[in-house]
């Protein structure tokens, strides 16, 4: 996998191939094999290297980081440890060499990667679409601990650092040149060479010269950075909570190891990774990372080659969608019965790509040849070049049943028809249909340009290969795809509701809507229910709530006060008024006359702790109906959908592993004390009750 060969002017050549994998992990026996070639060059005379340089074998990607499943062995702090010791001293042979190293990164370089590169003498970077350079540590709670957050600071300042390690985001070429990060941006085509130059010139004592940082920035990375460490630990308390240990210790790694030598600050780091190794965020994070890539579907059929789709409403989710295919290099042909729409939507699809001209992901040339695979009309006219086509228009069931005859007879026989629907059954949908077999639910999630879940819904009748192609455009689309059965509200609307309609009780109990917003976030909700309903539309979580309804029984109780909402004219955010008042359309204060249209309008508090308590346990239940009527194939779908649908706090890991971590018999002993003191919405799920009996939980225990 790491293999090294001396070209005729003495430069060794170092090649990382991951021998069974399109992407490079790191695996410990790479690391391992990495240490010996390098001991190998160090003591090499006969010819002295003059230099080294380090590249991947993968067309587009360097090292996309460590190999995860080697850290689900550690018991202990010592052993987390002890790893980040060994990567620190394998990765620091690299600046022990008796010559220059020069990292030539052409692709994805995240975490391991990006830390072997910072080790080098200097990096050269292309300007493949793909080439990104991140130490995305913090998604999985960890930090960095193969030297990452000690050199990283130390290169580009701690202001850039801390971002980039608090987020884990990606850096791209330019702003990485820009920063210091890399030295030189070249073609794919010439990224040896320019790194064997680079060598020669390294070898010669001629140093890149790195951009010089603004007056202000210099301040602040150096005799003012306690300013820059207070400001950051502010904006992750206020973010985070304190839910996770993660960022704060990464800033307390970076501040306290910039105080010392490199070697302290590699010691704080080692101890800072191995004891976030043993924390239960980072059992959780790394849980739903092997969740999101095992919850594939074994696909029974091979998808059919995208190159076309087609879209019917250019309304919010279709502009979305359009969007994100153009993105994927994927012709959109967009159908529209309203001009203005299909205008507002060119618009908004001009200004992603202009976002991505001005952040220099793609060139303006790249944008503008991308654009013209758009074309809107109001006919049918060159939807049978589709392979799939989606279907956004509102939310009624006949209209969509129209649509879907019309569009049958305008597709060619092979093309798929997926609906965007947020609740109405599949099955409903396609029940006149002449080809059902080629019918499926695609459930994306506003603004689909950033949310990452797509829901696959198939239908008694959808066949295999329909399945397949839309995973695969699922996938081409960048999204993490669950596939679920048909029912009212598929998953992610199914979980979420008990947990609205939990909502509209604690309001009806008193609670203030900032408080109970607040209450939320604190638990570690992105946005608190209210904002969310307001945002979503009233009058439509009213419609999904009155969908649902019949199904989820006596777990739903609040239909009535959806009405009540849109009785009063308030749709949220969309028309100014919800729970909220938004004020030149930006959200304001909440709207106190909203308290009217409750049974008991005066407020009283309710303490966080049964606050918590009773939105979290309205929400997992409702998970154990879902897994047991069927609805999903397993709990890692579930916990996948539940993270990345509506942003389910991460560091509990999903609502099943959240259950697990409670204890099913603990679990089910809290809903029944919740169902006598509020009633029998919290009557514990028959099939969690049996599981809680036999001694089972959703995951085997570790
Ligand atoms: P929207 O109201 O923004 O857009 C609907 C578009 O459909 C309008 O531009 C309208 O002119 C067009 N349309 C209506 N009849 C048409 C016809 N006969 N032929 C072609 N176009 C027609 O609605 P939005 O929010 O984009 O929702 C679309 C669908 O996506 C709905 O089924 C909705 O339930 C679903 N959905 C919405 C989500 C959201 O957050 N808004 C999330 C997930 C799904």
């Amino acid at each position: 996998m790491i293999l090294y060969e001396l070209d005729d002017q003495a430069i060794a050549v170092v090649t990382i191939d991951h021998p069974e994998e399109p992407l490079n992990f790191l695996s410990f026996q790479a690391i391992r094999q990495l240490e010996e070639v390098l001991d190998h060059l160090a003591q090499l005379t006969e010819p002295r290297p003059v230099g080294v340089v380090f590249i991947s074998g993968k067309p587009d990607n360097f090292i996309v980081g460590v190999d995860i499943k080697d850290f689900l062995g550690f018991r202990t702090v010592e052993d987390g440890a002890e790893t980040s010791r060994t990567g620190q001293s394998v990765f620091g042979k690299i600046g022990q060499l008796p010559f220059p190293s020069v990292a030539a990164i052409n692709g994805t370089c995240l975490g391991g990667g990006l830390e072997l590169a910072l080790n080098c003498t200097s990096r050269i970077i292309t300007d493949h679409p793909k080439t990104a350079l991140g130490l995305p540590e913090v998604k999985l709670g960890l930090l960095p601990g193969a030297s990452g957050s000690q050199y990283l600071p130390r290169l580009v300042g701690v202001q850039k650092a801390l971002d980039m390690m608090l987020t884990g985001k990606n850096i791209y070429p330019y702003p990485a040149r820009k920063m210091g990060l890399a030295d030189e941006i070249v073609s794919p085509g010439v990224l040896l060479e320019a790194a064997k130059a680079q060598v020669m010139r390294l070898a010669k004592g001629q140093h890149p010269t790195r951009p010089k940082r603004p007056s202000l920035v210099r301040l602040l990375d150096g005799p003012l950075k306690g300013l820059v460490f207070r400001g950051a630990k502010k904006q992750v308390l206020a973010t985070t909570r304190g839910n996770y240990p993660a960022p704060l210790e990464i800033i307390r790694v970076v501040k306290q190891g910039l105080g010392r030598s490199l070697a302290g600050g590699l010691k704080l780091e080692t101890q800072g990774f191995g004891r976030l190794t043993q924390t239960p965020e980072h059992k959780a994070m790394t849980h739903l990372f092997f969740a999101g890539r095992g919850s594939k579907t074994a696909l029974q059929a091979q998808p059919r080659p995208l190159q076309q789709v087609g879209i019917l409403g250019a309304g919010l989710m279709g502009s979305g969608i359009a969007t994100v295919c153009l993105d994927k290099g994927l012709t959109v042909r967009h159908k529209d019965i309203d001009f203005k729409a299909l205008g507002r939507a060119r618009g908004s699809i001009q200004r992603y790509f202009d976002g991505r001209v001005k952040k220099r992901i793609v060139s303006r040339r790249d944008a503008g040849l991308t654009l013209t695979h758009y074309s809107p009309t109001t006919g049918y006219a060159g939807f049978q070049r589709s392979q799939i086509v989606i279907e956004a228009v509102f939310e009624d069931l006949s209209l969509k049943q129209e649509l879907l005859a019309d569009l049958e007879g305008a597709v060619s026989p092979e093309t798929v028809i997926a609906t965007n629907t947020s609740s109405l059954p599949i099955n409903q949908i396609a029940q006149e249909a002449r080809h059902p077999e080629r019918i499926i639910g695609m459930h994306f999630f506003s603004p689909v340009e950033k949310m990452p879940l797509v829901e696959i819904i198939t239908s008694r009748r959808t066949d295999e290969q329909t399945l397949a192609t839309t995973v695969a455009l699922g996938k081409r689309m960048g999204k993490t795809v669950i596939v679920v059965q048909d029912s009212p509200g598929f998953y992610v609307n199914r979980i979420l509701t008990p947990y609205l309609n939990e909502t509209f009780q604690l309001l009806e109990d008193g609670l203030p809507v900032d408080v109970l917003d607040g209450y939320a976030r604190r638990m570690g909700f992105p946005v608190g229910p209210c904002t969310l309903t307001d945002e979503v539309g009233l009058d439509v979580a009213g419609k999904v709530a009155a969908v649902m309804a019949p199904f989820i029984g006596e777990r739903l109780q609040m239909t009535g006060h959806n009405q009540r909402f849109t009785d009063d004219g308030r749709l949220g955010r969309k028309n100014g008024r919800g729970f909220y008042t938004y004020p030149k359309g930006k959200k304001g204060p909440v709207d106190a006359t909203v308290y009217q249209l409750f049974d008991h309008p005066q407020r009283q508090t309710i303490p966080y702790e049964q606050v918590r308590e009773r939105l979290l346990a309205a929400l997992l239940n409702e998970a154990a109906f879902c897994l047991e009527e069927g609805l999903i194939d397993s709990p890692s779908v579930g916990d996948v959908g539940a993270i990345y649908g509506f942003g389910f706090p991460p560091f509990l890991g999903g609502p099943y592993w959240a259950m697990d971590q409670l204890g099913l018999p603990a679990f089910v002993e809290q809903l029944h004390r919740l169902a006598e003191r509020h009633g029998s919405r919290f009557a514990p799920a028959p099939g969690l009750v049996k599981r809680a009996e036999a001694g089972e939980r959703y995951y085997p225990g570790d």
